[in-house]
């Protein structure tokens, strides 16, 4: 098989879409490999990589003098490591353009609403079930510097039941996700060769 794609993941949380992409990548043939997870606090989502031998490195904002000098290390750590899609998993940061200028059109997020609805916040499913809709979902699009607003590569819809609370309907958004965001980082890997270095 061609080499994988390498794909590097950040993360601020629990880490289940991380789990996710990383159960895909043991399937036989699937395209992309996680090499390295970055967090920017020590989020639960970094003993998933552990778990499965992942490297991990933690970028605490303390550390660093400005946002834009810690977003330069961890693009610095992501190319030390040839990393060729970089895919936010609930990281709650907001990428600098110094850092999203290294990763033109290679940097994907996922997001827990229908976009461009409740774009822009890390309460995007409170948000939505305080407004009443009656469907919401996930969207996986590129990041710009635009915050949530990149082109969509993807989206599935969730229908919001009566009684739903912020955590149930949440937790049927993410089994979504879970879907979606491997299949994108796969059709990615097959069919984007400008991703290749
Ligand atoms: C996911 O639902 C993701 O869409 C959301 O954070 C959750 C992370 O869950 N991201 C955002 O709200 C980005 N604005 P996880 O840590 O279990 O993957």
């Amino acid at each position: 098989m061609k080499d994988r794609l390498r794909v590097g993941v950040l993360v601020s949380g629990q880490g289940s879409n991380l789990q996710a992409l990383i159960s895909a990548s043991r399937a036989p043939g699937y395209p992309a490999q996680v090499v390295i997870v970055c967090a920017n606090r020590a989020a639960p989502a970094l003993d998933h990589a552990r778990s499965a031998g992942i490297e991990t490195a933690a970028f605490l904002r303390a550390n660093f003098p400005s946002r834009d000098a810690r977003d330069q290390a961890m693009a610095a750590a992501l190319k030390a490591r040839s990393v060729e899609l970089v895919v936010c998993a609930g990281y709650d940061s907001i990428l600098t353009p110094g850092f999203t200028g290294q990763f033109l059109g290679r940097i994907l997020n996922v997001h827990p609403s229908l976009l461009p609805a409740f774009k822009g916040s890390m309460d995007a499913v409170d948000r939505a079930l305080a407004a009443g809709v009656s469907e919401t979902g996930c969207t996986v699009h590129l990041v710009t510097d635009d915050v949530d607003a990149g082109p969509i590569l993807g989206q599935r819809r969730v229908p919001v039941l009566s009684g739903d609370t912020p955590a149930r309907l949440h937790a049927r958004i993410k089994a979504e996700e879970h879907r979606l965001l491997p299949e994108i980082v796969r059709q990615i890997a097959e069919h984007e060769p400008s991703l290749r270095r």
